[in-house]
């Protein structure tokens, strides 16, 4: 290869290298004045590369290989710097290990009042999901200790207190924001659509839900349930908080059917439970939850 078609096949990378360079950045999105600093720069030398095309000299190539040179390193810094942003962010959301909180109620504990008794809010929040919150914390700090002393001889304990409080504790975060003082009534809009699409009718879906809470054998949820797999809508029980449910789905309503949500009130009278409780769906929260879920767009089987 002549050394002229050496440096007409330099240029052509470099040309290459700034059109990737370019979609990269842009790809990046969000308005950002360093990204469109470097951009611009990528621009520059891409038409100075070709309003040169006919007058290329070793003058010229020093130029832009020191170009290149300096839009490298801006690149990486950067991307440098929108890491370290990515991961601040990241870690402003993460629950470190052990550290689990007991969400607030978003409500007073009096406010589901006739159909779930404030005494029962009390304890059930107070008490019985803070004991989950409490065993998942202690479960996870276990296994990292586990990992740490590479010790797992306790380790199947863990894993089973791990799921049993961590879905306790996860489902009864879903639960209270289910409810609301102002609920009952029918979803609306898409989430309607799909019931309606998935069950044939509201009434149908209804009743299927509320035979799945009344059976449950002992302590356990009713769930309605996203599948992104199915792209469908589905009604599961679940009994304890972990068991005999699917997994990879995604819930969108829970209803706690443990003596702890009712006894207090409606002693054995599970069915009366179910049937009030319905007065209390707070639908807008679940259309939400439907609404997030739906994005996820996974391939069908
Ligand atoms: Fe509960």
């Amino acid at each position: 290869m002549s050394s002229f078609e050496q440096v007409n096949e330099y240029f052509s990378e470099v040309r290459k290298w700034c059109g990737q360079l370019l979609q990269a950045l842009y790809k990046r999105g969000e308005d950002e004045f360093d990204k469109h600093d470097l951009a611009d720069k990528v621009q520059a030398l891409v038409n100075r590369i070709g309003a040169n095309e006919a007058h290329y000299d070793l003058a010229f190539t020093y130029e832009v290989k020191a170009e290149v040179e300096d839009i490298q390193e801006e690149w990486e810094m950067l991307r440098q710097k929108q890491g370290e942003e990515l991961e601040r962010a990241y870690d402003d959301i993460r629950v470190g290990i052990g550290e689990h909180q007991l969400p607030p109620l978003p409500y007073p504990y009096h406010a589901l009042e006739p159909y779930i008794a404030k005494e029962i809010m009390v304890l059930h929040h107070d008490v019985h999901h803070k004991s989950y919150v409490d065993g998942l914390n202690k479960a996870e700090r276990k296994m990292q200790e586990a990992r740490v002393q590479g010790n797992y001889e306790l380790l199947k304990h863990w894993e089973r207190e791990a799921a049993f409080h961590g879905s306790g504790h996860y489902l009864h975060t879903i639960f209270w924001n289910n409810m609301s003082r102002n609920g009952g009534g029918k979803p609306k809009g898409a989430l309607l659509e799909r019931i309606r699409r998935d069950f044939g009718s509201f009434g149908h879906f209804k009743q299927h839900f509320t035979e799945a809470a009344n059976q449950v054998e002992g302590v356990g949820w009713a769930l309605l349930v996203w599948s992104p797999r199915a792209h469908r809508l589905e009604i599961l029980q679940t009994e304890k908080h972990q068991l005999f449910t699917q997994w990879d789905t995604i819930p969108l309503l829970v209803l706690d059917v443990w003596e702890h949500a009712y006894y207090l009130q409606y002693q054995t009278k599970r069915a009366e439970y179910v049937k009030n409780w319905w007065n209390i769906v707070n639908w807008r929260d679940v259309e939400d939850r439907y609404y997030q879920a739906s994005q996820l767009k996974w391939k069908s089987y």
